[in-house]
């Protein structure tokens, strides 16, 4: 199908806006010149100028208003390319990987300063995400079909650990291309953890695979992909896995430490946020992509039955904001039967003493993890940005999550976009649960550290909540350093301000990230590709306030 809307634009720089160092940068590198292309549902469109009505009605009201300044430089015109654009396309380009002649990926990082590759060589599913969607939004799909094809054969081959074979459905965290000179062929070798450290299994691969073949069929209007037998059986294999009847109390799906972008120990195993909020988008978008014939009707039906009752739980159990943490520091325990209020069996002495001052009235944020007797109260920010984007989290929450992010913008941003989580672990709690981890100690890397990639996930959540203002500072933030500092993997400190430790540079998802940043925030109808409506016949069951009280 032909993509539609297809325009082209001549971007440049008005010389006056630019300061001297921006000016030498540009003339040094050739002028920037990108074909966009709209996603081509119209949809999506409407679906942003709502997104807009809602944040110029509501939210210069007091209620919502911004606490944020506009800051100078956003105040200029913003739909001006700024000189590291161009920069982030040649570092993009530069970091793809080609396959029998076709890209297929790109390498998670280019750094030539560092002899210690590991595995940064290999294409990683989680990472190549904001890749595809910057080509994508650039009107280059090629490379997103490859990949979701050749992840789809990957899926197909057998894997184990030792002895022991990994389901079907399973998706690799990471590829590599092997050219082998005798025979002048190209193969393709993947980890589905049977080599990661620790051996991690990849349970966020599948869902960003779910997401991003929905992305694509999005943006290029090409529906002949996803109605591919193949592709159809790939989506129910991913989702057997998760659907599959079992002891399981709760709709949430229990996992393993490490099995996310967090892929190493870091006390997130049970029913961790990000991969939650994962699993709801990815079934949201399998639910508008599966055909209802043969065993496809089923795996539906099953789907709508587990969306219910995981936005039920999600939305009523996770939430946390300033009613619902007074509600649980007056908790009874050992409460038995129907009845029970404290469902979980939380002891209120559990709620570490932080969250009693970060918690600000207005605003609140889904928890980091729920289970027995267990309530991870850390802030994590890509499971509360993803649950905007799927809409798992009510209108009405997902304000409140941007509020939280204002109020508390100096711990959550700091001086670089953004903390994984919130707040680091340390002490005796570092030793115990991340088992004395050197690569996660406080305020670093999946500890607290701040990863310039997680920037297209606050941006697409602040477009869709009519919030722009909020996204243009923190690109401004990213403005300032990422470039200079070569697109650092992370940053670690209370504030973002030091490059990580062991941090990459020219990490790919760092310069991809940025790039969708800006595309989103220069044409907002991109934001279809990567954002889902509210599902109307999800009625909110919130029996609390959903953000603040009436004060
Ligand atoms: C690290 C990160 C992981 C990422 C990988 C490649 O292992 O923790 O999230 O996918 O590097 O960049």
């Amino acid at each position: 199908m032909e993509p539609l809307g297809l325009r082209a634009v001549g971007s440049h720089c008005s010389l006056s806006e630019m300061d001297d160092l921006d000016l030498t940068r540009a003339l040094d590198k050739p002028r920037l010149k990108i074909e966009r292309k709209r996603s081509f549902d119209e949809r999506s469109m409407s679906e942003l100028s709502a997104g807009y009505g809602r944040h110029d009605g509501l939210h210069d009201s007091p209620r919502g208003r911004s606490v944020l300044d506009t800051p100078l430089s956003s105040a200029r015109n913003c739909f001006e390319p700024h000189p590291m654009m161009a920069e982030a396309w040649e570092a993009l380009r530069r970091s793809m990987v080609f396959f029998r002649g076709h890209p297929v990926g790109t390498l998670a990082a280019v750094d030539n300063t560092t002899d210690e590759v590991l595995n940064y060589d290999q294409v990683f599913v989680r990472d190549f995400v904001p890749s595809a969607l910057a080509f994508l939004m650039n009107g280059e799909s090629d490379i997103v079909k490859h990949f979701l094809l050749k992840t789809l054969q990957l899926q197909d081959s057998e894997k184990r650990v030792d002895r022991f074979k990994l389901g079907k459905g399973v998706m690799p965290a990471s590829f590599k291309v092997r050219h082998d000179p005798v025979r002048e062929m190209d193969h393709l070798v993947a980890d589905f953890g049977e080599t990661a450290i620790g051996r991690v299994a990849p349970v966020d691969s599948g869902f960003w695979w779910i997401i991003l073949l929905r992305a694509y069929t999005k943006s290029t209007g090409d529906l002949t992909l996803s109605e591919t037998s193949e592709c159809q059986k790939g989506i129910k294999l991913i989702l057997s896995l998760c659907l599959a009847e079992g002891f399981d109390t709760f709709p949430t799906l229990l996992c393993a430490d490490g099995c996310s972008m967090i892929d190493r120990r870091m006390g997130v195993y049970g029913y961790p946020i990000e991969i939650q909020a994962l699993f709801y988008m990815a079934l949201r978008c399998a639910l508008s992509m599966l055909k209802p014939d043969g065993d496809g009707r089923e795996c539906i039906e099953q789907i709508t039955k587990r969306l219910h009752a995981l936005s039920f739980h999600m939305r009523n159990y996770f939430w946390l904001d300033y009613q619902q943490l007074n509600d649980i520091y007056r908790y009874k325990t050992e409460e038995y039967s129907h009845t029970a209020v404290n469902k979980f069996n939380v002891m209120p002495d559990s709620i570490p003493d932080w969250v009693f001052d970060f918690m600000p009235l207005r605003g609140g944020y889904f928890v980091g993890n729920v289970g027995p007797a267990h309530m991870d109260f850390r802030w994590f920010a890509l499971g509360n940005c993803v649950s905007i984007l799927s809409s798992l989290a009510t209108p009405d929450q997902s304000m409140a999550i941007m509020d939280l992010l204002e109020h508390r913008w100096a711990e959550l941003v700091g001086e670089m976009p953004l903390k994984i989580c919130y707040p680091c672990l340390e002490g005796h709690e570092w030793r115990i649960i991340t088992g004395c981890d050197p690569k996660n100690t406080r305020w670093s890397y999946h500890n607290g550290g701040s990863w310039p990639v997680l920037l297209w996930q606050l941006t697409a959540a602040c477009i869709k909540t009519g919030r722009p203002q909020i996204a243009r500072r923190a690109v401004d933030l990213i403005e300032s350093r990422l470039h200079r500092d070569c697109w650092p993997e992370y940053y670690d400190g209370k504030l973002g301000r030091y490059v990580g430790k062991q941090a990459r540079k020219y990490q790919t998802w760092s310069i991809a990230g940025y790039l969708v940043a800006k595309m989103l925030l220069e044409d907002p109808s991109h934001i279809g590709m990567i954002s889902l409506e509210e599902d109307k016949l999800m009625k909110p069951v919130i029996k609390r306030s959903a953000s603040w009280p009436q004060l």
